[in-house]
């Protein structure tokens, strides 16, 4: 185990340290879900359908009792429009006491519940409708975010309406070019690993329509929230994919970076905080991404091996958004069946962290992904859990790597940089740098 190196970064009063996990990948049998019915479609490009993923439907307060005895103050976890409101307009009372119920466990536990209300999975209906290209969108998910008021209060502070949605709007433009077998939804294929097709989301434009269509959605239900409670602390998470331009590509990269990524970021200048999720880095030249070079160590999702992500994603999207929004890192993390590799990321990427938080960002949280072992939109293999989930039994164990950062969670400090290869000591010392 990488212990943290110097004395490190005191984190401020209140910061969140917890772990992360989505709805449909540990819940399992979310079977009123689009990406259910992508799942189990003759022909789907889907290589692995979720299943029973890791029974968290039923092994919720397994799960928090382990986050919170292991030392973190914080859980982020989505609920299921599916579940809620499986059929169009008909709300099912029995999904929302379950949702409501894991609040009351997250907060009598000393978790502080994160709550993201569309993680990927819409319900199926609202798919066929056309989703959020369907010009009703906006209305349909304040409707739902208003149901969401109900689990959320009292008792939520922070809450995210969508996740990633420049992977949404990405995922609408891919899957729609995958053609009819591949249906709608999201998700983030980036690779064979992932689903078991070339899916390559370097090489499709985001849909603009649903760009500006999940724009709209997000202010319709912060509008929502912010009525129901005006202390809710509303944002939503972007995933920070770290454009770096290769040399002469300045002009490009801005090009590629904008409808990707930025206008998710702009977008969120009114909100109360901004979620950053930075796993990896994309480089990108004339001709648009340049793929990982042969030779350089990559994750079992095919990712360079690039901790330094999350504080270069802290930094941008300060830039971007600017310095009166809240940042909290709302995933972080890397696919590896090595868990030393894991400590050995994680310390570096807390390292970039904590240097952007000494030059004055301010970053209130910081949340790994994931809690648990789960279901990577299209395959089991792609192991990002601080928790191990045995396929047939469900047994938790947790990772050494979950006992080093619920130890940190529990010390209030992160480790800092200084000395080592890249300026991380971690990064020499535990295998950042080894293949996956
Ligand atoms: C998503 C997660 C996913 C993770 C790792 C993020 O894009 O929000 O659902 O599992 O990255 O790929």
């Amino acid at each position: 185990m990488t212990p943290p190196t110097g004395p490190g970064l005191t984190l401020p009063e209140g910061f969140l340290l917890g772990a992360s996990t989505s709805a449909h990948q540990v819940e399992g049998n979310n079977v009123s879900s689009d990406w259910w019915a992508i799942e189990n479609r003759p022909g789907t490009f889907v290589a692995e359908r979720s299943a029973d993923a890791a029974d968290s439907f039923h092994r919720w307060p397994e799960d928090m009792d382990l986050l919170s005895e292991l030392g973190f103050n914080a859980y982020r976890f989505s609920i299921e429009w599916a579940r809620i409101e499986p059929e169009r307009g008909r709300v099912s009372r029995a999904a929302v006491a379950h949702y409501r119920a894991m609040v009351g466990g997250a907060l009598e536990r000393g978790l502080a519940p994160v709550v993201t209300l569309h993680h990927f999975t819409s319900p199926r209906w609202f798919s066929e409708l056309g989703g959020w290209a369907s010009p009703d969108s906006a209305e349909l998910f304040a409707a739902y975010a208003r149901v969401a008021t109900e689990i959320l209060l009292p008792g939520v502070r922070h809450v995210a309406t969508i996740n990633e949605p420049n992977m949404i709007a990405l995922m609408h433009a891919l899957i729609r070019g995958a053609g009819p077998a591949a249906g709608d939804g999201a998700g983030r294929p980036t690779s064979d690993e992932r689903t078991g097709v070339a899916l390559d989301p370097g090489s499709v434009e985001p849909d603009a329509t649903v760009a500006q269509a999940l724009i709209r959605a997000h202010r319709a239900a912060t509008a929502v929230l912010k009525a129901a409670d005006p202390a809710l602390q509303v944002g939503w998470t972007v995933a920070n994919q770290v454009y770096q331009a290769e040399p002469g590509a300045d002009v490009a990269t801005e090009a590629y970076a904008r409808p990707r990524e930025d206008i998710y970021l702009e977008a969120a200048r009114e909100d109360d905080w901004i979620g950053v999720q930075a796993y990896t880095r994309h480089r990108i030249g004339d001709e648009g991404p340049v793929p990982v070079p042969q030779g350089v160590p990559t994750t079992l999702t095919g990712w360079e091996i690039y901790p330094d992500a999350l504080g270069e994603a802290v930094r941008h999207t300060a830039d971007v958004v600017g310095p009166h929004v809240p940042v909290l890192v709302t995933e972080n993390g890397i696919a590896t069946s090595d868990d030393e590799q894991r400590i050995a990321y994680t310390t570096a990427a807390l390292a970039g962290l904590a240097s952007a938080m000494r030059d004055g960002i301010d970053v209130r949280g910081y949340l790994h992904w994931s809690a648990l072992d789960n279901y990577e939109w299209g395959s089991y293999r792609p192991t990002f859990g601080l928790i191990a989930v045995d396929a047939r039994t469900f047994a938790r164990t947790p990772k050494p790597s979950a006992v080093w950062l619920g130890s940190l969670a529990r010390s209030g400090r992160i480790p800092e940089g200084g000395g080592g290869p890249g300026g991380h000591p971690a990064a020499g010392s535990a295998g950042v740098g080894s293949a996956g």
